[in-house]
């Protein structure tokens, strides 16, 4: 199998990254890690890419041609899949219509429902019986491309934060290498 080359973004722990690393280590997986982009130099997961060694870019955002500097090296290493995996900045408009339908991102919640931060908290105050995660393409619009997968799980009346936390991110690691499946037409 031809593999795509993918890029993933993070800025911190990377458990979505260590999943995706993992998957895409098996042969039948139709994606190769060929770069992580990172805002944040105290990102743990950093060290995942070192540790797998696979090249890693920390950018500042607070410098005015950041966007262009991940632009060059995407095109370096021919990336022609974009994964978001905890990606705290927001992508500009330019940059996505560089890589139309390319970007994809993950959510902790069952989208439309609770876009944006602070989704479990928000989740348990509104008495929602079901949430989940979800993984997208990524438009100029916050948390509103088209879904590509879902997977959802039933909150228990104890559930605290923590609970919903650790429940969605299991999920996560299903439902994200799934998406790339289906992108990529393999069932799973
Ligand atoms: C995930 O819960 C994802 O849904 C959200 O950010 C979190 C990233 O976690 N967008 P990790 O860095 O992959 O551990």
């Amino acid at each position: 199998m031809v593999k795509k080359n993918a890029c993933v973004f993070i800025s911190g722990e990377g458990t979505n990254l260590k999943n995706l690393i993992r998957r895409s280590r098996d042969y039948c997986f139709p994606i190769t890690i060929k770069l992580v982009v990172c805002n944040n130099p105290k990102a743990k997961g950093i060290n995942l890419a070192k540790k797998y060694s696979i090249p890693h870019i920390i950018i500042d955002t607070k410098l005015r041609n950041f966007e262009n500097y991940i632009l060059k090296n995407l095109r370096k290493y021919r990336i022609s899949i974009i994964c978001l995996a905890g990606y705290m900045k927001i992508i500009s408009k330019n940059f996505i219509r560089n890589y139309r339908k390319k970007i994809i991102n993950i959510h902790p919640s069952l989208l439309p429902k609770f876009k944006g931060l602070n989704t479990f908290s928000r989740v348990l105050k509104k008495k929602e019986i079901k949430t989940g995660c979800t993984v997208h393409y990524v438009n100029e619009k916050l948390d509103a491309g088209r879904i590509i997968s879902q997977k959802s799980f039933y909150i228990l009346p104890d559930f605290n934060e923590k609970d919903v936390k650790d429940r969605t991110q299991k999920l996560e690691y299903l439902a994200y290498p799934e998406a790339i499946l289906k992108i990529f037409r393999i069932s799973s």
